[in-house]
């Protein structure tokens, strides 16, 4: 319980105090209707979370092409505004904060489960090599389309545009989603990104894309209301860094650090070194997220020094009173698996409340 003090306290990310140091770390859910409008039950499932200091939403694509997954939600139509305000307005009525994720799948995409049925796009045409669930099944994911220079700066566009939506929608603050295997990642990694313009090659060039979409949305909203989640390290999906992957890191997240975001957060991937490095070259919040990190270790890192705020996922889909348990040092329920993609309020707002059980 000894790491548990600092937990509870008021916690400062920028411009907002949130009501404790955990946050809720950003999970699909593919609830959505088919438009990409959040599904009916989107306000009742985040609002049941809103206890934890901030809320970091699922991943929202910023346009028809970003969207990978079937019944994911879109933030880039006034529909999907007006959908996400609802969500919003529930979260803040009780007191939570709320940050969009932007998630542009790129290369992990099926025409099958686009609006406009059209080849993923990416960095270059080189295939993931893995299947993704579709309308009628698991597919092999099909070689993407290169971008041109001329779409890779409508995409920054597109993401620029989300963000406003977001802002317009009531957010408090949107994520870049540059981790696991998708777009901003795509173009990190060599085995993705074989470009010879100024997009792939060195170190500058393959995190130029990321730099880019970050200082357009900084831009629009503000860098106090701009994060970014990076995983390094990621080897999924056919997603290799190299050797050269720390180098990388260290390179944007100094990048990054002058254009003042108000937080990276990290999904570790257990280069332990590169993590402490991240922690000495961002001067803003940093945001822990350890995957299966046992609840034991909750506050370690706060207690620590190396992370400002914690994240964790599951733990959180199954528990909407999440912070609740851990101040009584009450069980929490298990999140289960079946339920955690499409589908129905089953698994998604029937997790029971400590005092229900
Ligand atoms: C159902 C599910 C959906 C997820 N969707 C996303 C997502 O949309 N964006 C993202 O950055 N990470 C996503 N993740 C990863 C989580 O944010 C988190 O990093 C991961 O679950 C490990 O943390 P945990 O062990 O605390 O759950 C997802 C994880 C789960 C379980």
């Amino acid at each position: 319980m000894q790491n548990m003090n600092k937990v509870f306290e008021l916690a400062q990310l920028g411009r907002y105090t949130l009501s404790n140091h955990l946050v809720m770390a950003p999970m699909t859910r593919s609830r959505a209707q088919q438009d990409g409008t959040p599904g009916e039950l989107s306000a009742e499932y985040y609002a049941q979370r809103a206890s934890v200091g901030l809320i970091i939403t699922e991943g929202a694509q910023p346009s028809d092409d970003g969207q990978g997954y079937l019944t994911t939600p879109g933030i880039y139509t006034d529909a999907h505004i007006q959908g996400w305000k609802k969500t919003i307005d529930a979260v803040h009525a009780k007191g939570g904060h709320i940050f969009i994720q932007l998630m542009h799948a790129g290369r992990m995409s099926h025409p099958d489960n686009t609006p406009h049925h059209r080849l993923g796009v990416a960095p270059s045409a080189i295939p993931p090599k893995t299947g993704m669930f579709t309308a009628t099944g698991m597919q092999d994911i099909p070689t993407p389309k290169a971008l041109t220079i001329e779409e890779i700066k409508q995409i920054i566009q597109d993401f620029k545009h989300a963000a406003k939506s977001a802002i317009q929608a009531g957010a408090d603050g949107i994520e870049i989603h540059g981790a696991n295997a998708y777009l901003i990642q795509q173009f990190l990694a060599p085995s993705a990104n074989t470009r010879t313009d100024e997009y792939g090659g060195s170190i500058e060039n393959r995190a130029r894309f990321a730099i880019e979409v970050a200082t357009a949305i900084a831009e629009e909203i503000g860098a106090d209301r701009t994060g970014i989640r990076l995983s390094p390290g990621t080897n999924l999906w056919g997603i290799d860094e190299g050797k050269e992957g720390p180098e990388l890191y260290r390179y944007l997240v100094k990048e990054l650090n002058t254009l003042g975001l108000v937080y990276v957060h990290v999904m570790h991937q257990g280069n332990e070194e590169l993590l402490s490095d991240i922690r000495n070259l961002w001067t803003q919040t940093l945001i822990v997220n350890r995957p299966n990190h046992p609840r034991e270790k909750i506050g370690h890192d706060l207690k620590s020094g190396l992370a400002d705020l914690e994240a964790y996922g599951q733990m959180v889909l199954a528990n909407p009173d999440f912070i609740e348990r851990l101040k009584v040092n009450a069980p929490m329920n298990e999140a289960d698996r079946m339920t955690f993609f499409g589908g129905t309020e089953k698994g998604y707002t029937d997790y029971p409340m400590l005092s229900q059980t």
